[in-house]
């Protein structure tokens, strides 16, 4: 395992994906992380994050210097190596010349972390402060026409250090020089797999649960669903899931997953209808904050109730995902602005007095894919495109009846129905029919009608952060809003989305 120090770069994710890739097991921790919680882990190896601080700032972040005596190999990178090298007696200064973009890294010994890289190397730069000095015991390794100090190391003492970024696409090799690291420098053996993880976090559900139990709250999404598949098989029916039907879900959506995981997984359900109360208590409201507010509470209410039934109940497993963790915790990440409250992060009401199991809460998105692949859950519920937590309440904009929910159940069917006949579900991020608050004329047959609009929103993202709308064929398009408009009743028109986020967001509320 390696650990990561976190000085607030906006590649660090990056940096762990690329050490995942390397098939070695590694964890992203803030600087304020103590040299006995480092021992406690007991890592093969800690590289140090880029950030955005400058070293002789008085706020600048630091960690504990002792991980210079542990022994152990450290790989620096941008502000990570300012750092080393000024905590071990070296200079940095604030270059006359900031560097930013593609540089040419003249390579002056090729082993170790350049062990078989080609000079010169392509390599990322962005940084404006420079090493001045290094430490007695550094040599140079690398420079660059504008950075005489690009790379250095204390090859005996194994501490390295590397002013451009190895974890970005644009540095050629980057990987190899990251993989070098891990494997000839700390001795990694590079066999970590997701069948690995599974076994081990396994072990770690049944050592942290011992023999209590555990409830999980199931939306059918693959976070939740492989939350739920991975603890049950490592406690089988100590584990109860809660389903709650808020009355806003798809069509048949419910139903599909009694059958998916009451029947062919086997696993406890409790499924709650609780429609009617969500119905009710948005009755009237159109703002959408004042929806998800309202459906929020109520999850938390109907949630609570039912899990107070369950008796011992002194667990409670979330889907929490490793970007969630990163983010909440990333050294520099102020507060962002509320664009929407989302309902399911937040945690839990305090009166709930239960432990927190998140067995996916240092893996990224794809990872838990194929984690759910490697524990038998099959492609439909592993390629699941997001669903809100307010469901199709944020998608029938304004007031949401039951037969405006109708409306837009039937159209939303009909959509995907064609999505995945084409082949397009995998490819989007999202695809979903969102119900208009207006309506317009329209002529059918031989009359005149007065019907909704449903508008389409299908996009392309990589982690929903960003999107762009998604240039669906024409003839496919048109094949969508023919399908809706002859078999849905209630709407005689049909609007394509074309826009992108930012400036929109991906759901219209
Ligand atoms: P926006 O609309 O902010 O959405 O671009 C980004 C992603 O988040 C999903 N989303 C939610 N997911 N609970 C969720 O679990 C929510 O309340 C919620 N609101 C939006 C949205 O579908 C998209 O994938």
């Amino acid at each position: 395992m390696i650990l990561i120090i976190d000085f607030g770069s906006q590649f660090n994710q990056l940096i762990a994906r690329r050490v995942r890739e390397c098939q070695v097991y590694c964890q992203i921790e803030a600087p304020t992380i103590t040299i006995d919680q480092i021992k406690n882990i007991n890592p093969k190896g800690i590289i140090l994050s880029g950030g955005p601080a400058s070293i002789y700032e008085a706020n600048s972040p630091k960690a504990d210097t002792g991980i210079f005596d542990l022994g152990i190999p450290i790989l620096g990178i941008c502000y990570g190596m300012q750092f080393m090298m000024d905590s071990l007696g070296g200079k940095v200064k604030c270059a006359q010349k900031r560097e930013y973009g593609f540089a040419e890294l003249q390579i002056e010994r090729q082993n170790g972390i350049f062990d078989n890289v080609a000079s010169p190397n392509q390599v990322w730069m962005s940084h404006g402060d420079s090493i001045e000095q290094l430490p007695s015991d550094f040599v140079i390794t690398a420079s660059t026409a504008n950075t005489a100090i690009a790379a250095a190391d204390n090859d005996q003492k194994r501490f390295y250090g590397l002013q451009f970024h190895p974890e970005v696409e644009h540095t050629r090799k980057g990987t190899q020089m990251i993989r070098h690291f891990l494997v000839d420098i700390c001795g990694c053996k590079g066999n970590w797999t997701m069948n690995s993880f599974s076994k081990h976090a396994m072990d770690q559900v049944r050592e942290s649960v011992g023999d209590g139990h555990v409830i999980l709250g199931l939306s059918g999404g693959v976070d939740s669903s492989v939350t739920a598949l991975l603890i049950h098989k490592a406690i089988g029916d100590r584990l109860t899931c809660i389903f709650v039907d808020n009355g806003l879900l798809r069509k048949n959506e419910a139903e599909k997953l009694r059958q998916k995981f009451q029947n062919h997984l086997n696993i406890n359900i409790r499924f709650v209808n609780a429609a009617k109360l969500f119905l009710d208590a948005i009755s009237g409201v159109s703002d959408p904050e004042e929806k998800r507010k309202i459906i929020g509470k109520i999850f938390m209410d109907v949630f609570e109730a039912e899990a107070q039934k369950i008796e011992n109940a002194e667990f409670l497993a979330q889907g929490t995902l490793y970007p969630d963790i990163i983010e909440s915790q990333s050294a520099f990440g102020g507060p962002t602005a509320v664009i929407k409250s989302h309902h399911n992060v937040g945690g839990l009401p305090e009166f709930m007095k239960l432990k927190l199991v998140e067995p996916l809460k240092y893996l990224f998105k794809d990872e838990v894919r194929k984690l759910g692949k490697e524990l038998g859950l099959d492609d439909e519920l592993i390629w699941r495109q997001p669903f809100p937590g307010p469901g199709l309440a944020i998608r029938v904009i304004g007031e949401v009846t039951e037969k405006r929910l109708a409306i837009l159940r039937e159209a939303d069917a009909v959509l995907l129905d064609e999505i995945r006949e084409q082949g397009y579900y995998k490819k989007l991020w999202q695809s979903f029919a969102v119900l208009l608050p207006i309506k317009s004329v329209g002529i059918m047959g031989d009359g005149r009608t007065y019907e909704n609009i449903v508008a389409i929103r299908a996009v392309t993202s990589k982690d929903a952060m960003t999107a762009d709308w998604a240039r669906l064929p024409h003839k496919f398009l048109a094949k969508i809003s023919n399908r809706i408009i002859n078999e849905v009743r209630g709407i005689n028109r049909v609007v394509y989305d074309i826009s992108s986020k930012p400036p929109s967001t991906i759901e219209w509320e």
